[in-house]
């Protein structure tokens, strides 16, 4: 375990998570990167848990081994100590194993980020999506942070600590034309956060999920998810940022920084009487 916090220098932070230890899924890219990033600047050490390949039904590219890799290169610039694991969210022995190696190598496991998510199969009526497609995409979105809460949840609740950061979406808050799974899995993540917050709240575990707007695939985190939404409803390449700003009140995408601060402050202590909350970062996309 790392102990203090990181020393100055560029991008180093104030020790907000200085000694803690968390375990971050679909930290290959995007997302998961940036939060693994704000971790690992603000004194964390981290399990960088993805399935670093593509998987069946799933019609676009997922985090590589490589781009795993790399997110775990820029945390140990931060100073952070870093184990990374090849795993599936629909895989519950993988994510007991991967807690396990957590525990034995940094003592703990403090904050449990549900990040990892795919965002197609969509784009077509809920009468058309087919068996297999609906159980992949409600076995990964939902389903994967269950698994994850299981193989963590028991050892923070006999710790008597721990925060499980859930990251849903403004799909988990309301409909979108032809997502259908992809709601009802970010609604059932929602409905998840409040039931575990319960469950967990009198062994000082809090539970709380982060609601993200339209994020921009920003290129230094290499997401894709915003191109990969556009594709299922057929906007034309190069005109869906225009396209998802024109929804946007504050006339902006979410950058992946904005949402990785929520993450950051719903993992530390400065938000510790915060359970079962949802934090919306749209830009004031579900305030209309
Ligand atoms: N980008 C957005 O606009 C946006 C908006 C709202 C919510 N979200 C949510 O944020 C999270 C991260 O999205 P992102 O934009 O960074 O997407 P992304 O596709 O760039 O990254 C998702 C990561 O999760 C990994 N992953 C996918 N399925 C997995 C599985 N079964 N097991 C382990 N890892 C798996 C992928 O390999 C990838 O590295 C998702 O849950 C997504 O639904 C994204």
């Amino acid at each position: 375990m790392s102990g203090g916090g990181r020393g100055p220098g560029p991008g180093s932070g104030t020790g907000r998570l200085a000694g803690r230890a968390a375990l971050v899924t679909g930290a290959a890219r995007g997302l998961g990167r940036a939060c693994a990033l704000a971790f690992a600047r603000e004194g964390a050490d981290l399990l960088l848990l993805d399935v670093a390949g593509d998987l069946p039904g799933v019609p676009y590219p997922l985090g590589s081994a490589s781009q795993l890799a790399h997110t775990a290169e820029v945390c140990r610039e931060s100073g952070a100590a870093v184990l990374t694991r090849r795993a599936d969210v629909r895989d519950l022995a993988a994510l007991e194993s991967a807690a396990e190696a957590a525990e034995e190598r940094f003592g703990r496991i403090d904050v449990l980020v549900n990040n990892a998510g795919i965002a197609a199969p969509s784009g077509r009526p809920a009468h058309e999506i087919t068996e297999a497609e609906w159980q992949l995409m409600i076995d990964v979105d939902l389903g994967g942070a269950w698994r994850a809460i299981r193989a963590v949840g028991g050892r923070m609740a006999a710790r008597g600590s721990g925060s499980i950061v859930n990251v849903a979406s403004t799909a988990g808050l309301v409909g979108y034309r032809h997502f259908a799974a992809y709601v009802a899995a970010k609604h059932g993540l929602v409905g998840l956060t409040k039931a575990v917050a319960l469950d967990y709240a009198p062994r000082r575990v809090r539970v709380n999920a982060v609601c993200p707007g339209s994020v921009r695939d920003d290129e230094a985190m290499e997401g894709r998810m915003l191109a990969e939404i556009a594709r299922s409803l057929e906007v034309p390449d190069g005109e869906h940022r225009a396209a998802f700003v024109r929804d946007q009140p504050m006339n902006a995408l979410v950058e992946p920084d904005e949402v990785a601060n929520a993450v950051l402050w719903l993992a530390s202590d400065e938000s510790r009487q915060v359970t079962g909350s949802v934090v919306t970062v749209d830009g004031g996309f579900t305030a209309r």
